[in-house]
This record gives C-alpha cells, sequence and structure tokens, in this order.
C-alpha cells in the first residue's frame, strides 16, 4: 500500500528476515541501548520478536518505521485461567519522519491486518494521549502488572466491547514455556514500565 509523503513514496507492508538489524538500529536510536531493560522487553524473548504481524514503512529501501506484536496471556490471578492477546510494540519512526502522520499510518495498517487475522484484543504500554485516536483505552479500573510485578500504569487496551473483559486483577504473562511467576527483572534494570 504506497503512499506519498511530500513526494516520498512510502509503502507500507510485512516485516521481513532481512530488515532485523535495520530495525533494531532504528529502535536504538529510538528508545536507547538500555530499552531491553524495560519490563515489556520480558515478554519479548530474544528472537521470538519476529511475526507475520511485525510491519514497516519503507521507501527506497530503507525501513522509517516499524510496529511489532507479541502474543500474550493475560493470567487472571483471582480466578484463574488466562486469555489470550496481542502487545502491540515497540513502535518506533525514524527521527527525521516523526511528525508527520507516519506512525498513526503504520499503526492503522498494521491493526487493520491483527484484527482480519481475528485478533481482537490489542494491549499495549504507551501513552493513551497517543494512542486514543486508534481506540486504546486505559485498563483502569482493573490491576493488571508487567513481569516483575512492575506496575502497569500505562497499560492500555483495544477491544470490541462485547469481547470478555480483562480480568479485575491479572499479569502479562509471555506465551514461551517454563515462564516463572516469580520472574525477577535483571539487575539495575531501570524504573521505566514501557
Ligand atoms: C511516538 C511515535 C511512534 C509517533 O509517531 P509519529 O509518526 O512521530 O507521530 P504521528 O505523526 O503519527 O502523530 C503525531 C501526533 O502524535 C503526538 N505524539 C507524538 N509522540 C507522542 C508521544 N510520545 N506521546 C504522546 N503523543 C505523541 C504528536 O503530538 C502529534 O499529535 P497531534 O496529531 O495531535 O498533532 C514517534 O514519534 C516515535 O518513534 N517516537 C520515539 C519512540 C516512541 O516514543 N515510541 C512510542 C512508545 S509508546
Amino acid at each position: 500500500m504506497p503512499r506519498i509523503w511530500e513526494k516520498i513514496v512510502i509503502t507500507f507492508d510485512q516485516e521481513r528476515p532481512h530488515d532485523y538489524a535495520e530495525i533494531e538500529h532504528l529502535l536504538t536510536c529510538a528508545f536507547g541501548a538500555e530499552r531491553f531493560q524495560k519490563a515489556s522487553y520480558a515478554l519479548r524473548k530474544e528472537g521470538t520478536n519476529y511475526s507475520q504481524y511485525a510491519c514497516v514503512a519503507r521507501a527506497e529501501g530503507l525501513v522509517l518505521a516499524t510496529v511489532r506484536f507479541t502474543k500474550i496471556h493475560v493470567k487472571d490471578l483471582l480466578f484463574g485461567g488466562n486469555c489470550n492477546a496481542l502487545l502491540l510494540g515497540p513502535l518506533a519512526v525514524a527521527p527525521s519522519m516523526q511528525g508527520a502522520g507516519l506512525g498513526t499510518s503504520l499503526v492503522e495498517y498494521a491493526l487493520a491486518g491483527v484484527e482480519a487475522a481475528g485478533h481482537k484484543r490489542i494491549l499495549l504500554v504507551g501513552d493513551k494521549n497517543y494512542y486514543g485516536r486508534f481506540g486504546f483505552e486505559p485498563i483502569m479500573p482493573r490491576y493488571i502488572t508487567l513481569p516483575g510485578g512492575r506496575d502497569a500504569d500505562r497499560l492500555l487496551v483495544k477491544q470490541p466491547s462485547d469481547m470478555p473483559q480483562l480480568p479485575m486483577f491479572g499479569r502479562l504473562q509471555p506465551l514461551w514455556a517454563n515462564f516463572d511467576d516469580h520472574y525477577m527483572l535483571p539487575e539495575g534494570a531501570i524504573g521505566s514500565t514501557a
């Protein structure tokens, strides 16, 4: 799906394995090398963050923006059981292209893809002022924590109103096996929850 941004033709499509290094560079520019210490990264195991839902915006062979998704569980800590969700993120736009609508267009494109594939419950850790435009709402008054027990005060959800609601008291869990409920963040981890 090409779009023209002041004479640059930008294409939105699926992330490819050969995009990996370029995307990691873009993410380091956007979030810094310390991004791996964020609690949400504990839900994304190294090597598993490429999925069929990850999308990029590119122009002339360069990746200008990236958004990825991770399949997760929300564990109900009161009644037991898990519900499925996709965690959106990280999302980043190349610094020189920020503020021009690219992030909005990429998220809209990516959400259309995941929703068409049947994923109706999307979560993310981010700013309501930005993600509200896509229909994301704070999970409050629910209390759902991130790995390591981190408070997820910036956790947002987008799901149809007729879908079962998130648990009142829960925890985000990765899908990969043997995740320890008492998982601790690495020593010296920074305080951010995003
Ligand atoms: C955040 C980001 C993805 C937005 O993409 P973008 O292409 O720059 O943004 P868009 O042009 O689509 O949208 C611009 C709007 O978003 C707002 N916005 C941009 N970054 C924002 C942020 N971090 N928080 C809240 N609002 C933000 C702008 O104020 C602007 O608002 P307006 O439409 O009311 O004028 C991009 O700026 C970026 O990569 N930032 C660094 C990494 C980051 O913070 N990622 C998000 C983590 S939750």
